[in-house]
């Protein structure tokens, strides 16, 4: 039987320049989508797949985020008093305790590979989640839970993908597939950024796996790939053979908010799925498409 996943690597110490000027000094993942920083939503997702323990790889002027998970005596004390019961309840659901929120820095942004080796000790010996907070989804269950409960079934190394256009092969991650049921793709290769005339298929990785510990001794080794950076695509490429390794397609939809016009939609898309939102968000779109 598959080992339990029970921790979960938040990568969040990007520069984050694709947002910019708003990443100057706030950190990307605490951009807002509606009422909620996009790190929140993440952490929920892990939170309803069963994640325990959440490791935040973070940098420089970040610490806005474990302030945003942390107590707030203060706030919570003013709301009591002003009877504001949903702000508190609010407030207070996005508490993680002292118990869970681990966070370790990245001296460097080296690579999103070299970010997940960063957190090797607090992670351990044990199978693991790797979410990317800039990869929001809109989905039931969560996408991780999805991805824990077809990961009991085939364990080993499972990551969430997805379809893209031909044609744009080359901004992905690709797997090369061996067989394939329609939802679980057994990989046999992964190519980073192919040129459509060379990709194995038009499966794309998105921010999601599941992890097995062994991918730590691969890390270990520092070797550069695309953009000289620690890639951990290509770590995860060494794994195939040793252990099972599988592409998941999901149900929901996928919001870029590392990238300005997915950072937009998720705002758009999100408030219309809210009872209190909805019917003004749609009247003030219409006057403006
Ligand atoms: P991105 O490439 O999307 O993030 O990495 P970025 O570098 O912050 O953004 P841009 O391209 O400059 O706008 C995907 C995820 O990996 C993390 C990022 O924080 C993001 O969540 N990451 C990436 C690290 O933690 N460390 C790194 O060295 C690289």
């Amino acid at each position: 039987m598959a080992r339990p996943v029970k921790k979960a690597v938040f990568p969040v110490a990007g520069l984050g320049t694709r947002s910019l000027p708003a990443t100057k000094s706030i950190p990307k993942e605490m951009l807002t989508v509606v009422d909620k920083p996009v790190i929140q939503y993440a952490v929920e997702e892990a939170r309803e797949a069963g994640i325990e323990e959440f490791i935040f790889v973070t940098s420089r002027g970040k610490t806005a985020m474990e302030d945003h998970f942390d107590q707030h005596p203060e706030l919570y004390a003013t709301l009591e008093r002003r009877g504001k019961e949903k702000e508190l309840a609010a407030s207070k659901g996005a508490e993680l305790a002292v118990s869970q929120l681990t966070t370790v820095r990245q001296p460097e942004p080296l690579g999103l590979g070299h970010a997940v080796w960063c957190a090797r000790h607090i992670v351990g010996d044990e199978p693991f989640a790797v979410l990317l907070p800039d990869e929001v989804f809109k989905a039931e269950p969560s996408l991780l839970a999805q991805m824990v409960q077809a990961y009991g079934k085939v364990g080993g190394n499972l990551i969430a993908v997805r379809e893209v256009e031909p044609a744009l092969t080359a901004r992905y991650g690709i797997l090369d597939v061996d067989s394939d049921d329609g939802t679980l793709a057994s990989v046999k290769g992964l190519v980073e950024k192919p040129k459509p005339e060379v990709a194995p298929s038009n499966l794309s990785i998105v921010g999601r796996y599941i992890l097995q510990p062994e991918v730590f001794a691969i890390l270990d080794r520092k070797e550069t790939g695309a953009g000289d950076e620690i890639q951990l695509t290509d770590a995860m490429a060494k794994l195939i053979g040793r252990q099972p390794f599988h592409g998941m397609r999901f149900s929901g939809d996928r919001y870029d908010c590392g990238d300005k016009a997915g950072f937009v939609a998720a705002n758009v898309a999100f408030a219309l799925d809210r009872d209190d939102l909805a019917g003004k968000v749609r009247e003030a779109l219409s006057g403006l498409i």
